[in-house]
């Protein structure tokens, strides 16, 4: 089951297939320039793409800053939803987490967004705070929080 995603370093070269997937999923979208920061200048960025049958289907950007990871961005292609691709993305972040000496991921999701939430939720992440018209549009940010385990580094194969 865990192979049918194939995960790796994010590169410029997979830009415009990734922004095309931003831009339908985010209603402030990344733009080129922040992709570009994490993929070639920010160390603490671990970002990558997921792919099935080399189709990129997903991504992600997990920064690890100390012992904490923040779970930057998040998305699956919008036509690929709903077949378990963002709970796979998501075992990936947690079990890459877990390799890193990550304690706790922490992550800001809008609070009218449901599928997120769930997902999230499913996983084991506790609302931890309230970032208040913390997005451009006024909506609240949910602040989500998961403390990392040691055997999350071996839930791979889980
Ligand atoms: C949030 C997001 C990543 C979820 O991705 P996804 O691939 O749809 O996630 P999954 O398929 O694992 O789960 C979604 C739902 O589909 C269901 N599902 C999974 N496989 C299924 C299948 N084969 N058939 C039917 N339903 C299925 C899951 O049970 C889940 O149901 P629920 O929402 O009622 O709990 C995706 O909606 C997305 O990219 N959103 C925009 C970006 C975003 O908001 N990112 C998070 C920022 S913090």
């Amino acid at each position: 089951m865990e192979d049918r995603l194939t995960f790796s370093r994010m590169t410029v070269e997979d830009l415009p297939e990734v922004l095309r997937i931003e831009q339908e999923s985010f209603p402030s979208p990344w733009s080129q320039a922040m992709f570009e920061r994490d993929i070639l200048h920010n160390p603490l960025a671990h970002i990558n793409t997921a792919r099935e049958y080399d189709r990129i289907v997903g991504y992600y950007s997990l920064w690890k800053i100390v012992d904490e990871g923040h779970l930057v961005t998040l998305a699956v292609d919008p036509p690929l939803r709903r077949r378990g691709l963002g709970e796979l993305i998501c075992r990936e972040v947690i079990r890459q987490a877990g390799e890193l000496g990550v304690r706790k991921i922490t992550l800001e999701v809008r609070e009218t967004n449901r599928d997120a939430i769930r997902l999230y939720s499913r996983f084991g992440f506790i609302k931890a705070g309230v970032r208040l018209k913390y997005y451009e549009d006024t909506t609240d940010a949910w602040i989500m929080d998961l403390e990392v385990s040691p055997h999350h580094a071996h839930e791979a194969s889980a």
